[in-house]
């Protein structure tokens, strides 16, 4: 079966939506994303599809049944209404189907634009930072299952990581040995500093909040046709110190007026410089572990083995 029968026949199957038309879009890291339209209603969809030979995908998807309840609460019930997509449920009770190709997820389409590389406006920061200050008042008296995704302060990549930088790359291919080898030492040096940092970390006891883990240009949305703000792709939400999230603004140049709607939220807030410092390095691992991982590990096209290559040297080249 081709590609696009296998979707028409989950969207009926767990959807009930017949006679669908399905069109690729650009997606983001994790997934693959096609606008499915159905045309007696022209209702819209935004269907996510996790390839299930990519390396990545079991990271991205394991936790599907624990998160996507969560958000679902925060939608209805909290001041995130409005604010944040929650995946449509299928017939049979579930977010999520699957097949032998893929898991997937359904949306409501989004009419509207990704942030990106545009500039947010003023609006559009206050819209943001009221968006996490929101999320972060969640934390201690959660109604949903939350044990699951609780922060653990680990590298779980770091050991793969460790063992190809111990062999100096012996055994990579040339491409990616190239790229690797002069930041040997500097990805050592990292891995033992995120280790010793979550070691004193994980001792602190540090108050816990929501957090989505992963708030960049790409996962959020001005819809067309409402001027508030959405954030998306809730895949990495977490219980976790609120620095897992503030590392994304602190190097903005909107941190300040960020941080002064997000203090009306929560006036006593400081910063934890070793959280962040935490979050910060172990973010830029795995990232480039990412990278390396779709490299040695994923079926690709010279062209995305190409554009792999310049992300992973875009990611290094940061590192001092
Ligand atoms: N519900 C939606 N409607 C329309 N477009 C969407 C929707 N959700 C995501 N997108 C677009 O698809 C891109 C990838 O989606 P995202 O959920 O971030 O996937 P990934 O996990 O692969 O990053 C987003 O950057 C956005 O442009
Ligand atoms: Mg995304």
């Amino acid at each position: 079966m081709n590609l696009m029968n296998k979707f028409t026949a989950i969207l009926s199957k767990y959807y009930g939506l017949e006679q669908v038309e399905v069109l690729r879009q650009k997606g983001g890291w994790a997934a693959l994303a096609y606008k499915v339209t159905e045309p007696e209603s022209r209702r819209s969809y935004f269907l996510k599809v996790y390839e299930k030979d990519r390396s990545s995908t079991p990271k991205w998807t394991a936790r599907i049944d624990q998160y996507v309840p969560i958000t679902s609460w925060l939608e209805q019930t909290t001041g995130l209404h409005g604010k944040i997509p929650v995946p449509m449920m299928t017939t049979h009770g579930h977010y999520r189907c699957e097949d032998d190709y893929g898991i997937y997820l359904l949306y409501d389409y989004i009419d509207g634009e990704t942030i990106g590389d545009k500039p947010l406006t003023q609006e559009q920061i206050c819209q943001l930072a009221a968006i996490v200050a929101e999320l972060h008042s969640c934390g201690k008296e959660l109604p949903v299952q939350s044990e699951n995704i609780v922060e653990n302060f680990e590298l779980p990549f770091a050991l793969s990581l460790k063992n190809i930088l111990m062999t100096k790359g012996a055994g990579l291919p040339g491409d990616v040995y190239d790229l690797l080898g002069p930041y040997v030492e500097a990805l050592n040096r990292m891995i033992f500093n995120a280790d010793e940092l979550s070691a004193v970390i994980k001792q602190s006891q540090l108050p816990l909040a929501l957090c989505h883990t992963d708030i960049h240009p790409w996962n959020v949305m001005q819809p067309q046709s409402r001027r508030q703000l959405m954030l998306i792709d809730w895949e990495g939400l977490k219980l976790a110190p609120v620095e897992a999230d503030l590392m994304f603004v602190v190097d903005q140049s909107y941190f300040n007026e960020f941080m002064q709607i997000y203090r009306q939220f929560h006036p006593d807030f400081t910063l934890n410089g070793r959280t962040l410092t935490f979050y910060q390095i172990r973010r830029k691992l795995e990232d480039v572990w990412e990278f390396i991982e779709q490299l040695l590990f994923d079926r690709q096209s010279p062209s995305e083995r190409t554009s792999t290559l310049q992300s992973l040297e875009k990611e290094l080249l940061e590192i001092k």
